[in-house]
């Protein structure tokens, strides 16, 4: 399941970051690439332990602390410290899977979820897209500066050659407390659901009251935290 989260930065933040990376320092991309991904990967990122790399990763994660939607979809247990990435003409990274575990600090994670949050706007580039194979097959991305696309860590994909501009990006991984895509997918449906029939009925409403309780039963059923 892809999901499209709107306005995860507000404009003002997008503005924040991208002044900061123009000042910051960039560095060949296989740096933070498994052995596979580093054959395909052609781009440029910022250090992982800059102070840069810190800063502009806290306004990211300020923004997903604050987005129901990313919680809800996401159901988060743990979010890498966001990275940083740019494509300038030429650059590309050919289809990889990303690696399942990553370690931050010393303690290891699961990359359940994948995500890139846009920085540049659409028409400052052409080509970059991030192209995902979905259940549904493959799934071309390229979304408004400030949005960002969730995906599953399983899923195969790419970003396509830059051919005009620089594609400037954040991007990071989630372990999430249910691990099974199909059931989360499934939890995340419930919630919405939940949430329209709110609007529509009391929220002292049996049904409301009866599906909130399945909602969170399935919870007790089946998170790791
Ligand atoms: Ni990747």
């Amino acid at each position: 399941m892809l999901i499209h989260i709107p306005n995860l930065l507000t404009p003002e933040e997008v503005a924040l970051c991208r002044q900061r990376l123009e000042a910051a320092d960039w560095i060949d991309g296989r740096a933070t690439a498994g052995d596979q991904s580093a054959k395909v990967k052609h781009n440029l990122q910022v250090p992982e332990e800059s102070t840069a790399a810190r800063e502009l990763g806290d306004i990211v994660l300020r923004g997903l602390a604050r987005n129901a939607l990313f919680s809800s979809a996401a159901l988060p247990l743990r979010v890498y410290p966001p990275m940083f990435n740019r494509y300038d003409v030429g650059m590309t990274f050919n289809t990889h899977v990303d690696n399942a575990i990553r370690s931050v600090q010393g303690t290891r994670m699961r990359t359940d979820l994948s995500s890139t949050l846009f920085l540049s706007a659409p028409d400052e580039y052409d080509g970059g897209e991030l192209v995902i194979e979905d259940t549904y097959g493959a799934q071309a991305v390229k979304l408004p500066a400030g949005d960002m696309i969730l995906y599953p860590g399983t899923s195969l994909h790419r970003v396509n050659p830059v051919t005009r501009g620089s594609r400037w990006a954040s991007f990071f991984w989630t372990q999430s407390m249910v691990a099974d895509d199909a059931k989360r997918r499934l939890l995340f449906e419930m919630d919405m659901s939940i949430i329209q029939m709110r609007s529509i009925v009391p929220d002292d409403h049996a049904s409301v009251l009866g599906l909130a309780g399945c909602y969170h039963n399935l919870m007790r059923m089946w998170c790791e935290v």
